[in-house]
């Protein structure tokens, strides 16, 4: 039996305490501090674990003009994503973030499985401010991603680079 949806507000205290979770988490992690993939990998698995509403939830990043999986929780994924085609590239190509309530309503949504409804893609920024990858979120429920989604998770993404 699916999970009961939180209160927007229960929502926005449980990203706070993720990124608060996570914050503390990235201080202790000595030399490998700034490892990108680490925090990726961390990351992926807290969010993934904590929210009830995420089927699958994981990193792209922009390799030779592809997006190629990173650090993720769930299902077995797309491991290459060539452009244009996807919610994933219309992140990057955007540079913002992009919330699909349904996926099959959205044109050249790419269906690594077939159980996700909606979706919400963060554009991963490094410090110089260029979009180098993207956080993907799916939902096996339709419509599961609002604004306290996006803001929670822009806020969360940008603890990737340091
Ligand atoms: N649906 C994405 C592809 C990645 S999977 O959802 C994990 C897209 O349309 O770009």
């Amino acid at each position: 039996m699916a999970s009961a949806q939180p209160s927007p507000e229960q929502l926005a205290d449980r990203y706070r305490r993720i990124l608060a979770q996570l914050e503390e988490l990235f201080a202790g992690y000595g030399d490998a501090a700034c490892d990108d993939i680490a925090r990726m990998a961390t990351i992926a698995a807290l969010l993934h674990h904590k929210m009830p509403h995420f089927f699958w939830t994981g990193f792209y990043r922009l390799q030779g003009g592809n997006l190629v999986v990173g650090p993720y929780q769930g299902p077995l994924a797309c491991a290459v994503l060539p452009p244009p085609a996807g919610v994933c590239w219309a992140g990057i190509q955007q540079k913002e973030s992009i919330i699909v309530p349904d996926v099959h309503a959205y044109a050249g949504h790419v269906a690594c499985d077939e159980r996700s409804r909606s979706e919400i893609v963060i554009p991963v920024r490094e410090p110089a401010g260029n979009v180098v990858g993207v956080l993907d979120v799916d939902s096996d429920r339709p419509d599961a991603f609002t604004r306290v989604d996006r803001e929670g998770l822009e806020a969360i993404v940008a603890l990737v680079h340091c």
